[in-house]
């Protein structure tokens, strides 16, 4: 099947806006590749990755946002280093993007607060862990106390968990754009600041 090329194929200047355009269809889409990025952050070991659900997307501020236990080792790596490397992958549309940033920890305020709300029951339950994720277990477990295991909890329960809700948020430095194309490949390095963007092809 012949690949049909698409506008940003030779134009720069469109990159941004279907890269923005991938972005926020992750977020509302469970069906989009770009819902699910690799996030890099720095360990005191050297870097570190997992998978995160991107729960926030805002090109006029360049930023991204992903939910996660306050009590998780990545809390303290950002602390300590508060880079973060994005990556996303879409497989029909075979673009890779790659994102640097600075990150910022929402804790109890009014951005965790309005998120909690919106929260459903199902992805609170991951908030009422009982140990901090990543604590070693003698048995096999998911840390979620007993009562609660195979069960819906009912809302008014759940609430507890978030003593533990935290929201990242990433202001967005940078874009490294990669489009496979059996023609030729393409990729561009995009710079974002408030004031605008600046995009530059890149040998791929
Ligand atoms: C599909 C998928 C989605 C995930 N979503 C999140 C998420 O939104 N937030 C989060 O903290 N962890 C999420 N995780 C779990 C992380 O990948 C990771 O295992 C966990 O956060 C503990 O890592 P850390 O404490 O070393 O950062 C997800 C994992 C998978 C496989």
């Amino acid at each position: 099947m012949t690949q049909v090329e698409p506008g940003f194929y030779n134009n720069k200047d469109l990159i941004l806006d279907e890269i923005w355009a991938l972005l926020t269809q992750g977020v509302k889409d469970r069906n989009e590749d770009f819902r699910l990025p690799v996030v890099v952050l720095n360990s005191t070991n050297g870097p570190d990755a997992r998978i995160v659900v991107l729960r926030g997307a805002f090109k006029d501020k360049n930023i991204l946002r992903f939910h996660t236990d306050i009590r998780s080792d990545k809390i303290e790596f950002i602390k300590k280093n508060n880079q973060i490397y994005f990556l996303f992958y879409n497989k029909d549309k075979k673009i890779q993007v790659r994102a640097t940033g600075t990150a910022t920890i929402h804790y109890k305020d009014n951005l965790t607060a309005e998120a909690w709300k919106k929260t459903q029951v199902i992805s609170r339950k991951c908030y009422l862990a009982t140990n901090p994720p990543g604590t070693i277990s003698k048995n096999p477990s998911s840390g979620i106390p007993e009562q609660y295991e195979g069960k819906n909890v009912p809302i008014e329960e759940s609430e507890i968990g978030y003593e533990n809700f935290s929201i990242i948020e990433s202001k967005i430095h940078s874009f490294e754009w990669l489009y496979l194309a059996s023609k030729g490949h393409r990729r561009a390095k995009i710079e974002v600041t408030d004031e605008g963007s600046k995009a530059y092809w890149v040998t791929p």
